[in-house]
């Protein structure tokens, strides 16, 4: 952990962007450290005795789900260096620094977790073993979220304006990583470890839902990182709006546009189920959890007496 360290030279001390980096830094974690033996066991066991369209059904859900988030996170990645570019502060590159390298990482731990865990269980019962990227995980609305966020960002390239930073912060920090992203880590968590062992009937065959300890834990540091890109987002705009650069219509139309993808992408996950609503938390759960953070996001922003939560809150939001 850190030695208490905190700046001193530059006045990085009351500067947030810089708090976040620390916090990066000594939050440090490795992907390729948390072990997925466990998970390997049990999804494989979760497949004995079931039918082949029981199975098929159950694992692709768990596809679509991977799929969309290591690609999200690959997305993430690539589109981040536009901000970078366009900041002129030392400690905003200080911290964007830590912001890239996070999704780097969250996107190794996805790509790991499909060929040490997924294709295992494929193999081990002799289905069709996949790979990440097929189309078959994606759905038209995915796509144009991540249209959307690449467009927005690579503006600031071209014109690097108060609305379009706003239009870049509330595409990427708060849609794609703020409502899609948390949704579906939660949804994860909630399936795979809080209501792992639950039985459910999937083309007439009952299915144990797996526990996947090394998923959640992933899972949980991911969250952890995503809630500083996501808290300093939440901080610029705030600012942007305060300082009366732009005004909150243009947050509020930003991400009211994109939510209605968000629902969308959520329901194609399920949608491989004869009944959508079998798991434990579906599609109208997560659609619920969806508006409430939206909402909750939106007083943090908007409302002057709404606080952007200190980064150790962030960090610990569940
Ligand atoms: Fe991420
Ligand atoms: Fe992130």
């Amino acid at each position: 952990m850190s030695n208490g360290y905190r700046g001193g030279m530059l006045g990085f001390e009351s500067n947030r962007p810089f708090r976040y980096f620390q916090n990066s830094v000594d939050r440090f974690w490795n992907p390729n450290e948390i072990s997925f033996d466990q998970d390997r066991e049990n999804l494989i066991e979760a497949y004995e005795g079931v039918s082949d369209e029981a199975a098929k059904q159950m694992s692709t859900v768990m596809k679509k789900l991977l799929g969309m988030f290591g690609a999200g996170e690959t997305s993430v990645t690539e589109d981040i260096a536009p901000f970078a570019m366009a900041f002129d502060s030392v400690e905003k590159q200080m911290f964007i620094s830590s912001h890239m390298y996070e999704e780097a990482k969250h996107a190794t731990l996805f790509d790991r977790y499909w060929s040490e865990v997924i294709n295992a269980a494929e193999e081990a019962h002799g289905h069709e073993v996949t790979t990440p990227n097929d189309d078959r995980w994606f759905c038209d609305e995915y796509e144009q979220l991540f249209d959307a966020e690449h467009e927005a960002t690579e503006r600031l390239l071209e014109e690097d304006t108060p609305e379009n930073r706003v239009r870049a912060y509330c595409t990427y920090q708060l849609t794609a990583e703020g409502i899609i992203a948390q949704t579906g880590y939660w949804g994860i968590t909630e399936n795979f470890s809080d209501h792992a062992g639950t039985e459910v009937e999937i083309a007439g065959d009952t299915v144990e839902i797996p526990r996947l300890p090394g998923l959640v834990e992933g899972i949980e540091r991911i969250r952890s990182d995503e809630g500083r890109h996501i808290g300093f987002g939440m901080n610029e705009v705030k600012n942007h709006v305060q300082n009366g650069d732009v005004d909150e219509e243009l947050v509020t139309s930003t991400i009211e546009r994109l939510l209605p993808l968000t629902i969308e992408i959520v329901n194609y996950a399920y949608e491989g189920l004869e009944d959508p609503t079998v798991f434990p938390i579906g599609p109208g759960d997560a659609a619920e959890f969806t508006a409430e953070k939206h909402q909750e996001r939106m007083r943090q922003i908007l409302d002057d007496d709404g606080d952007i939560p200190d980064v150790e809150e962030l960090v610990a939001l569940a």
